[in-house]
């Protein structure tokens, strides 16, 4: 029935089934709206325009309490990387050749780049901590390279691959009591499961708007307030400046120290109706919805043999991705047959390298579920993966 909010399926010539929520979700009408109602009654410059800025600032309040997260800790980014890269960036002036930055396998490239790279130029240790074959962390590996050395923890809420969903509060309780900052990657948490920044007592979050409902092009970067007046800027231009003098100049106070340039208030504005359409729903009622369709997905792949699932062993609720292949077909060849019969998943190695190599496979076929999706859409899913299973039988496709 939530489908109905979703204009997107009402515009399909041939109304597929849309199983590719962790890449992007679709919209509800809502947020559609609310970019066009932004250009026709409220579009000016927020830097010139009293409105504009109030505008920028009420949801701005909206998104901290969103997150119950102080309103001068949230960055409008334009997605979870830029984000990401931010942070990694301000915090590079904090390592040395004798530090150590602690991320996992599991981590999307956008939270394991950075780090590599900050790393290579300050001289400091990049350390990855295990995953097992479910593709969850192995904890007692990440506690055990967890040390005095280590600056920074890089941990990813849930992993866009398997929905592995990782015990954030004990991990990051570990990592404080060492004194680390942590960085959150909660791209594929965010509007499917509670995030509550105070609870988690986490430094840094940051997630994209347009995988929980929201417009593409906006961000957003939780930074805890105490630390943010200490971190500079990775972009430098307009709206983030103190005083500029020919040598030197000073930045602006959190968050807009951190926004150079014109923010998209438009998309802004439409992630504020995202969040309103979130909770008006509930995260309990999207838990629930969500858990079922990737327990019945778990139910129905796992009946064919030539299916291998990549799923967490722990999550029994709020997982809203799942990944599998067929025998040693290629994933790229699965997904082509299983999309030619309408239904859209992703194949690859979905920007998680590490997880693959960990693995042992060159990627995966990933179903992913939003509050549009009904069992329906799983039983296709079924019935297309069975067709494929015949249609590949004694042919010779292979990856290993
Ligand atoms: N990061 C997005 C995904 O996992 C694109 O699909």
């Amino acid at each position: 029935m939530y489908k109905d909010s979703f204009p997107f399926f009402k515009h399909q010539e041939n109304p597929y089934h849309y199983l590719d929520s962790a890449a992007t979700t679709q919209k509800p009408q809502s947020v559609i709206s609310a970019i066009e109602d932004y250009y026709l009654k409220y579009n000016a410059n927020p830097h010139s325009s009293a409105a504009a800025q109030e505008l920028l600032d009420q949801s701005r309040i909206k998104t901290a309490e969103f997150l119950h997260a102080e309103k001068q800790g949230v960055v409008f980014t334009k997605n979870a990387t830029e984000g990401l890269n931010i942070i990694a960036h301000a915090l590079s002036g904090r390592l040395g050749s004798q530090d150590e930055i602690l991320v996992t396998e599991l981590e999307h490239h956008s939270n394991f780049l950075p780090w590599q790279a900050i790393a290579s130029q300050t001289g400091a240790k990049l350390v990855i901590a295990k995953t097992d074959k479910f593709g969850d962390l192995v904890t007692d590996d990440w506690l055990s390279k967890l040390n005095q050395k280590t600056k920074i923890v890089a941990l990813s809420a849930v992993s866009n691959v398997t929905g592995s969903a990782n015990d954030l509060n004990m991990l990051i309780k570990e990592a404080h009591r060492k004194n680390c900052l942590v960085v959150i990657d909660a791209a594929q948490a965010t509007g499917h499961q509670l995030i509550n920044v105070h609870q988690l007592d986490c430094d840094f979050l940051a997630f994209s708007g347009h995988k929980m409902y929201g417009p593409l092009g906006v961000g957003i970067l939780y930074i805890r307030p105490e630390i943010a007046k200490e971190l500079n800027p990775l972009y430098l231009g307009g709206g983030m400046v103190g005083i500029v003098s020919d040598n030197n100049s000073s930045w602006a106070l959190p968050p807009e120290r951190f926004e150079a340039g014109t923010i998209d208030s438009a998309a802004v504005f439409g992630l504020t109706k995202a969040i309103d359409f979130i909770k008006s729903i509930g995260i309990e009622t999207i838990i629930q919805h969500e858990s079922k369709l990737i327990n019945l997905a778990k139910e129905r792949l796992s009946k064919h043999p030539e299916i291998t699932l990549y799923s967490s062993a722990r999550s029994k609720t709020g997982q809203s991705v799942l990944s599998f292949n067929l025998n040693s077909v290629h994933p790229h060849d699965l997904a082509f047959v299983l999309n030619q019969k309408g239904i859209i998943v992703r194949s690859g190695d979905h920007c998680a390298q590490p997880l693959m190599k960990a693995l042992g496979i060159p990627g995966t076929v990933r179903l992913s579920v939003g509050i549009y999706n009904e069992p329906e859409d799983i039983q296709s899913l079924d019935g297309a993966v069975s067709e494929a299973i015949d249609l590949f039988a004694n042919r010779k496709t292979t990856f290993s």
